[in-house]
């Protein structure tokens, strides 16, 4: 149940994002809410949560760890070194701040980063529509987009596959909750 209306979210999120970031989100809202009426979330917040995912993606990592602290949110290592993985966290704590928002919302926004294990239909809508919204080109893309519209599970595992290849690919580190997803969906 949404308790802020859509138009404060809206409002709320587009004073905070770039032009370029505005594209992305409104290809994610829109697919958040097809995946949301497909598979059973509440199709507002489906486009709440997207509006809010990437609310705080343009912050500095500098600017995200002094954030991330302030309010009182747990810095790994990991994130400590790729602080870019805190975007969702702090993104949901600050809208926490400023919106009615539930808890389940909250956590769809913070673990869109990085995926978890207990990820319930709307946060798995999010961090599936995140990966192939429209204006999404990478290679595999559209394995990925025939994925989301068939098996919302087979797609969470398909975009975690994915993001994991990516990131070992660049040699940089994984965080141990995208592995605790993955695992996850292979042991149900
Ligand atoms: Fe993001
Ligand atoms: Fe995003």
């Amino acid at each position: 149940m949404l308790s802020s209306t859509l138009a404060d979210i809206r409002h709320w999120a587009r004073a905070r994002l770039s032009q370029r970031r505005l594209r992305h989100t409104e290809g994610v809202a829109a697919v958040c809410c097809e995946l949301a009426g497909r598979y059973g979330a509440d199709v507002a917040e489906a486009e709440a949560v997207a509006w809010l995912h990437d609310s705080l993606r343009d912050l500095s990592d500098a600017a995200l760890l002094k954030t991330a602290s302030e309010f009182g949110i747990f810095i790994d290592d990991i994130s400590r070194v790729r602080p870019m993985l805190l975007h969702g966290p702090v993104a949901a704590a600050a809208a926490s701040r400023d919106l009615d928002l539930p808890g389940h919302m909250r956590r769809a926004v913070a673990w869109h980063t990085t995926g978890c294990r207990t990820m319930d239909v709307l946060a798995k809508c999010l961090f599936v529509a995140d990966a192939v919204e429209p204006g999404r080109g990478y290679m595999g893309v559209e394995g990925l987009r025939t994925a989301a519209y068939s098996d919302l599970e087979t797609a969470v595992l398909a975009v975690l596959d994915q993001s994991i290849r990516f990131v070992v690919a660049r040699g940089e580190l994984l965080h141990c909750r995208t592995v605790e997803a993955r695992n996850a969906l292979l042991l149900r």
